[in-house]
């Protein structure tokens, strides 16, 4: 029963007709009969047993066979026949004296409705609200009419100019009820998207089994059809005169979208034809995950599985020591340098160690946007054809780069000095964060940059415009600004010059170099020049030392434990972490130093260790920018007192870091308190408790560690995004002995 669980609401109607008692008007019937709405729903239908079986299924009261007798005293009219029935029903409701009823439907086609209700209703025309659920089951008739069909399923109402807005709310008000998410849009646009979406689709897969049927070895095709044809060909199995109807009714939208379809299959029959395995793989690849990426678009969060759109609870359960052997996933930074300079060089770039998190992926499906044929990931491969500096092309849309703000703030650098628009939009977090601090410095090189509100996404940033170099000295030690400084200098006139205020990661001035691309570096100041080329390379991507953070705090916390993390990136810009847990009193050993593709590796050895509270050097700040929240779990294990100064950007990272992590350790039990650029910790006893991740990935990991050293369970709400960087960390946890899963799993 439809709101079974609220008290029924006064009816807001007398009595509502639907016409044509099928699956869709006997659910929409039933559903509002159950829902209390309506004083009386009444049937219409010209098939006897339907009327009959209607009443006894409770689906209405009671069931006319007259159009004019059923309407009489109707409040709300739906027409729920076949649509190309649509034209004879509007003509006779025309007829009738309806009074002041609003007149519906659900056809799934919009415009033929309209045309012919505008035909004959004249100026009655704004009593009418056209409309489309889309819902259905493989099931058909009267019987199978279901009350909750329509729960959580789209419904489109189509207002015209004229519509009544009384009227539209009415309808959007009885679909509500069948908890249906309403939504409203043009007539044109409607038919358009329904024609893509669905009438396509359906048209192909007729057609398909209809030419394959015809053959002489037809037989044999169908034989050894496997899965696949059976999965693309399943809809062929609808009903048939009802998808007659459909395309006689949406001729136009159909028509103008099966000849887009039919120009691009021609280029892939071009490309069959040409031997053109180029031109396939970029069809194939971006094909094969266009759906996912739609729907985390759609789910407009972060880059992340949207079946974990609701909240994810992490719970972790108190106690335990760490053993083992792990290697962490790859560096989140290079590997978003590794896609964007493979993209933008000459020739086959093989990447190994690719973090498949989601921030990364972001950056990966952002460059396939731009035409860039990208192979994999598979297990941390990745192959990159390069276009060259000047080979991208213009994207489709905006660029959804979720939670990334690496992708955002590093992309606008090299967009910036593109020859089309581009407009790049990110999640919730995201769309809060500072972008001025990108857009200001472009503007000075020449760019057209717009932001929203406040320097806050989206950012589009205009084509064309010619750069200049320029001489800039960051307000703020950010790798990602002078990384995006640095990518925009790629196509500045001259040479481009960047001073940082303190040291920060120097993955992209690296893996230029790595690239052929010649970039000086002294001291805080790094520069190149425009007008070289970057060289397509082999790119190993170390374990990320901002993910083997957790397990070198969680393993020092836990008395007894010893654990090796395995291939660590140790670039002494990114070491911060491991400076500061030993001046904690860490016991932290660097074994197997070696160098790979340009970035120093060790494998680090961690042993548990009695930590005491520090006075945190300000210098190593930006060394361990992103590792303050597992840190300030540390600090809460520790002795004494610890003290953060001169980290104010820690407060806009993807939450406010510092107020978010003392909220939660607070409610732990821990007294700390923060400050404008900083916190200050007393060590103390980790109870139990409930804490919020925020959707940010690294307070969600950071509080998992915390339940080492509880007394009790702790229960994290909002982890889906630890995916962004760390999807497998529940799977290291469990492997090296920190209990914490998805609640409800074991
Ligand atoms: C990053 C730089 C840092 C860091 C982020 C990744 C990079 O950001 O916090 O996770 O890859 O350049 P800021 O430049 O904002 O400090």
């Amino acid at each position: 029963m439809v709101n079974a669980a609220k008290t029924k609401p006064a009816p807001i109607i007398n009595r509502l007709v639907v016409v044509g008692l099928g699956l869709i008007g006997g659910s929409f019937a039933k559903g509002l009969r159950e829902s209390g709405l309506c004083r009386e729903v009444v049937g219409v239908d010209l098939d006897a047993p339907s009327r009959k079986l209607a009443v006894e299924l409770g689906v209405v009261d009671r069931c006319e066979e007259d159009l004019a007798a059923a309407c009489v005293g109707a409040d709300v009219i739906q027409l729920a026949v076949p649509i190309l029935a649509m034209e004879k029903v509007l003509a006779r409701l025309a007829q009738l004296g309806l009074g002041n009823a609003v007149i519906t439907d659900v056809g799934s086609a919009k415009g033929n409705v309209v045309r012919e209700a505008r035909a004959v209703f004249g100026e009655r025309l704004p009593r009418f609200v056209p409309g489309h659920p889309i819902a259905g089951s493989e099931q058909s008739g009267v019987e199978a009419s279901n009350a909750t069909l329509f729960r959580r399923h789209k419904v489109i109402l189509t207002p015209l100019e004229e519509t009544d807005p009384a009227a539209l709310a009415l309808v959007d008000r009885l679909w509500r009820a069948l908890d249906a998410d309403v939504e409203h849009m043009p007539v044109e646009r409607h038919d358009e998207v329904l024609a893509a979406t669905s009438h396509l689709p359906h048209l192909l897969a007729f057609g398909l089994v209809d030419s394959l049927a015809k053959r002489n070895e037809n037989l044999d095709i169908f034989r050894y059809a496997a899965g696949g044809f059976r999965d693309f060909t399943r809809i062929a199995g609808s009903d048939p005169t009802m998808w007659h109807d459909i395309f006689l009714a949406n001729r136009e939208a159909v028509l103008r979208t099966l000849d887009t379809f039919r120009s691009d299959l021609d280029a892939l029959r071009d490309a069959v034809d040409a031997g053109d395995g180029h031109q396939l793989l970029g069809v194939f690849t971006r094909a094969r995950v266009a759906r996912e990426h739609f729907s985390k678009i759609l789910a407009r969060r972060a880059y992340v599985d949207a079946m974990n759109a609701n909240d994810l609870i992490f719970l972790a359960q108190p106690g335990g020591r760490l053993t083992g052997r792990i290697r962490v996933p790859g560096d989140k930074s290079i590997s978003h340098r590794s896609i964007m300079l493979g993209s933008l060089a000459e020739g086959t770039t093989e990447v190994e160690g690719f973090l498949e998190g989601e921030d990364a992926l972001a950056t990966l499906q952002a460059f396939r946007d731009m035409g860039v044929v990208i192979e994999g990931p598979n297990h941390g491969r990745v192959t990159i054809h390069g276009v060259g500096l000047h080979g991208l092309k213009p994207p489709p849309g905006p660029l959804y780069v979720g939670n990334s703000g690496t992708s955002m703030r590093l992309l606008s650098g090299l967009l910036a000095g593109q020859p089309f628009d581009v407009t790049m939009t990110g999640d919730a977090s995201l769309s809060k964060r500072p972008m001025n601090r990108v857009a200001n410095p472009l503007r000075e090189m020449g760019a057209v940059v717009e932001t929203g509100p406040d320097g806050r996404p989206p950012l589009t940033i205009r084509g064309g415009s010619k750069l200049k170099a320029l001489t800039y000295t960051l307000p703020m030690a950010s790798a990602q600004v002078k990384s995006c400084l640095l990518l925009a200098g790629l196509y500045a006139e001259g040479k481009t010059t960047v001073t940082e205020p303190a040291p920060t990661r120097d993955h992209t001035e690296r893996m230029l170099r790595g690239f052929g691309y010649s970039v000086e570096s002294n001291g805080p100041v790094a520069s190149l020049q425009s007008g070289g080329k970057l060289t397509a390379t082999r790119i190993e991507v170390p374990a990320d030392i901002s993910s083997a953070a957790f397990f070198l705090v969680a393993a020092s916390i836990a008395e007894g434990s010893e654990l090796v993390l395995e291939h660590v990136g140790i670039n002494p810009t990114r070491t911060g972490v491991i400076d500061i847990l030993r001046l904690m009193g860490g016991d932290i050993t660097l074994e197997n130093q070696r160098e790979v593709g340009g970035e120093p590796v060790a494998d680090l050895r961690v042993r548990g260790a009695k930590l005491k509270g520090i006075d945190i050097p300000e210098e190593l700040v930006p060394l361990a920018i992103d590792e303050f929240p597992v840190l300030f779990v540390a600090a809460a294990c520790a002795e004494g007192r610890t003290v953060l100064r001169g980290a104010e950007e820690l407060r806009v990272k993807e939450s406010d870091r510092i107020q978010v992590m003392a909220d939660g350790l607070i409610t732990l039990g821990i007294k700390c308190e923060p400050t404008p650029d900083g916190i200050i910790i007393d060590g103390g006893q980790l109870g139990g408790g409930e804490v919020h991740g925020h959707g940010d990935h690294r307070i969600a990991m950071a509080f998992s560690v915390a339940s080492l050293r509880a007394s009790a369970p702790i229960r994290i709400h909002d982890c889906a995004n630890v995916a962004t960087s760390f999807p497998n960390f529940l799977k290291l946890c469990a492997d090296v002995g920190i209990r914490v899963a998805e609640e409800g799993k074991a």
